[in-house]
């Protein structure tokens, strides 16, 4: 395949980027977590926000770089067993500061007879997944809500559903959330940030190629619900 200038680009300059602030995010963590030096209490907090910042985007950075990737048909994936329980100890970890930040409840809910249970996937990627859910779970939601990460049996299939309680999507627009890019025109959707608006254009595109599809439900002023189901092995 004839490699494409655009898709080269995006990705020397992903790859800049993430090396340099990769090594950012290592040197805060290890200020703020060995003993080394004395730190106020202020510049901790300074330095927990840098910590935050710099996890979001090599996050961002990792979606673009993944989104190019899958477009010019070049995603390689790397399947291999893996225990549920196991899976969701890696997406706790991987959410745990944002949900922390936030101050939002966040709760586990996994059927009793999924524990010893494997599926057959990318663990990266998987997460990848998880992690653009639940952040956006978070990021649409207001401080006092909860988001629940609920695991359930369907026949033979695993079913992980994000549920949050926070901003709703209205039902016309339901389709495009899924769309780069995309905008929502509701003054209710309106932060005053700007995003970029491809986490869910990624987690699609994954899902699909994993065989299965995101489904998405939302309820005016009560919750919004993200799920797909994955083969149980
Ligand atoms: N849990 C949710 N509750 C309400 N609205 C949501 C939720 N998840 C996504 N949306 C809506 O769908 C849009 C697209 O989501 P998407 O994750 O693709 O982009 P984003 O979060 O805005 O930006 P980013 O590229 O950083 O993920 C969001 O901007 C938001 O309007
Ligand atoms: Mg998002």
């Amino acid at each position: 395949m004839k490699k494409n200038k655009n898709d080269e680009f995006i990705s020397i300059v992903g790859h800049e980027l993430r090396t340099p602030l990769t090594s950012i995010r290592w040197y805060i963590s290890m200020i703020l977590e060995w003993d080394m030096w004395e730190i106020s209490d202020e510049a901790r907090k300074a330095l927990n926000h840098c910590y935050d910042s710099s996890v979001r985007l090599v996050n961002l950075v990792n979606d673009v770089l993944a989104l190019s990737k899958i477009e010019s048909g070049k995603m390689e994936y790397y399947m291999k067993d893996i225990q549920i329980t196991e899976l969701l100890k890696l997406v706790y970890n991987d959410v745990f500061l944002e949900v922390e930040s936030k101050k939002v409840d966040f709760e586990i809910q996994i059927d009793k007879h999924l524990k010893e249970k494997k599926i057959n996937i990318d663990t990266d990627k998987i997460r990848q997944v998880f992690i653009n859910l639940i952040n956006n779970a978070v990021k649409f939601t207001d401080i006092w809500w909860k988001i629940i990460l609920k695991v359930s049996k369907i026949k033979n299939n695993v079913k992980f559903e994000i549920i949050d309680n926070g901003i709703w999507i209205p039902k016309d627009k339901i389709d495009t959330i899924f769309e780069k890019f995309s905008q929502i025109e509701s003054s209710l959707q309106r932060t005053n940030t700007t995003w970029l608006w491809i986490g869910l254009a990624l987690c699609k595109n994954f899902i699909k190629d994993f065989g299965s599809e995101i489904k998405v439900k939302s309820e005016f002023g009560k919750w919004s619900n993200f799920s797909f189901e994955l083969n149980l092995i």
